[in-house]
């Protein structure tokens, strides 16, 4: 709610600026995709998959076809519909309609790489995309932790000849993120970087970590006994403080990276060092989704307390096949935007940035009102009035009443339409922070106003 908002607005318009700038296009993809989409793209042992999902049971629809609702493009099939089993959701086609399993998304790289496949986006070459909306996970709900949460995110995906595998683009998606934090006023920031490597050297690294957790896994907590055995690699996501001198020990990938992976690594390092941007690297950071490959990051900020990463992402080189779709590397971000305000709020009062009127029109006795409105009308569509803000009073206000009004709400002036002011077609304007006022023919009231 209001002031609040109006920081919110502010990052909101302050990134879209940057999306533009950087030649990103904005999508709107579904608030609910089939719950099989993120089984699938996210992983089944992620801590998203497996617990945090917002999940239900779509009853049967009643008739077939003819739906133009959204809910009509899910369980659809991918590649035309064929119904051989690639696309998503467990459309049981009984001839009276289907059930399905939905689930409120909890992040969107998952159903933007369903709209590349599902409207065939590869015929556009490279995707630069951006998304600013809601996501949902069950969590136990905290400071910057919560069930329903806002990301602004982008994601870069396209055919390999596009150039969407190249190091150049995880470098630009970096840099663009330094410049867009910068923008925004947020100071402090710290990027840690890592490289997930390839799906080969993870099944490597998954390897070697099963084996070092063989003797030490017994006096770790439940659900690193389940992950030592479905996917090791799962372990460090534990947040449970007994086990975590057990993860310092274990292997990190970068041991396991082949040589295209340690190129690709060095080549974005590079790029990072050309252009500026500082960065830590971080051998531990695996992030929570398992379809990372390559390179992978989180921003953090040291003002959010436990919930300290403003934004993560990676490079997601075999989502697209996971999901039914032809080879499509890829790499982007998303920013959790509660804790972007959040991290704001320690320097910037949302009352800085709200944008408070510039005159307050006050009409002055039975009558005035359609003179007010007038004027008023007159002001807000002036060539000049772009990004002025002007607020009308109401006649039945006793002078002293417009006057404290306007104060209240902090107006630059107030303008006075009474009998006599409208006879004569010159208003009282009276600025409120000097106590100056001047009389203001009504042709030049625009200038004198919305100039200043
Ligand atoms: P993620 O790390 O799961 O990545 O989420 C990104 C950011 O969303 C986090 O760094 C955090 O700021 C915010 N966030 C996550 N959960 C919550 C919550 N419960 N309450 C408040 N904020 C939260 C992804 O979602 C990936 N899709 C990012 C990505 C895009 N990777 C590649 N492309």
């Amino acid at each position: 709610m209001p002031p609040d908002t109006a920081l919110w607005n502010f990052v909101e318009a302050t990134v879209r600026d940057v999306f533009r700038a950087y030649n990103f296009h904005e999508i709107r993809t579904p608030i609910f995709e089939s719950t099989e989409l993120f089984a699938r793209g996210v992983g089944e042992e992620t801590d998203i998959v497996s617990k945090e999902m917002f999940t239900w049971e779509d009853r049967a629809r009643s008739s077939v076809g003819g739906g133009s609702d959204a809910g009509s493009e899910f369980g659809r099939g991918f590649g035309g519909g064929s119904g051989d089993g690639a696309g998503f959701g467990d459309g049981s086609g009984d001839g009276g309609g289907r059930r399905q399993m939905l689930t409120l998304r909890p992040e969107n790289t998952a159903g933007v790489v369903r709209a590349y496949i599902e409207h065939k986006l590869w015929d556009r070459g490279l995707n630069k995309l951006f998304y600013i909306g809601p996501q949902f996970r069950r969590e136990r709900p905290q400071k910057g932790r919560y069930r329903q949460f806002y990301q602004i995110g982008a994601e870069v995906i396209g055919p390999a000849a596009s150039g969407s595998q190249s190091p150049a683009r995880d470098a630009e998606i970096l840099e663009l993120l330094a410049t867009l934090l910068d923008r925004v006023g947020v100071t402090g920031w710290t990027l840690e970087l890592n490289s997930v490597g390839c799906p080969e050297d993870r099944a490597k690294f998954n390897e070697a970590l099963r084996l070092a957790l063989a003797p030490v896994v017994g006096k770790m907590c439940a659900d690193c006994q389940r992950r030592a055995v479905t996917n090791p690699l799962r372990v460090f996501d534990c947040k449970v403080p007994e086990d975590q001198p057990i993860i310092e020990t274990l292997p990190t990938i970068s041991q396991f990276l082949d040589e295209s992976c340690r190129a690709h690594y060095e080549e974005v390092k590079n790029i990072l060092n050309a252009v500026g941007v500082p960065y830590v690297e971080n051998q531990r950071l695996v992030r929570g989704l398992d379809y990372y490959t390559r390179t992978a990051f989180e921003f953090t900020h040291g003002g959010l307390g436990a919930q300290n990463a403003i934004l993560g992402g990676g490079r997601y080189d075999g989502l697209s096949e996971a999901l039914g779709g032809p080879a499509a590397p890829g790499i982007g971000f998303a920013i959790g935007e509660d804790r972007l305000v959040l991290s704001l709020m320690e320097t910037a009062s949302a009352e800085s940035v709200v944008r408070k009127p510039d005159v307050y029109i006050a009409p002055l006795g039975a009558g005035m009102n359609r003179h007010a409105a007038r004027l008023a009308r007159e002001l807000r569509r002036h060539e000049l009035a772009a990004n002025v803000v002007i607020e009308l009073g109401d006649e039945a206000f006793r002078l002293k009443k417009s006057f404290e009004a306007a104060d209240k709400m902090g107006a630059r002036y107030i303008l006075i339409v009474g009998e006599n002011e409208v006879a004569a077609d010159a208003f009282a304007l009276k600025h409120l922070a000097s106590g100056e006022q001047v009389t203001v023919p009504r042709g030049e009231l625009a200038q004198r106003i919305l100039r200043t």
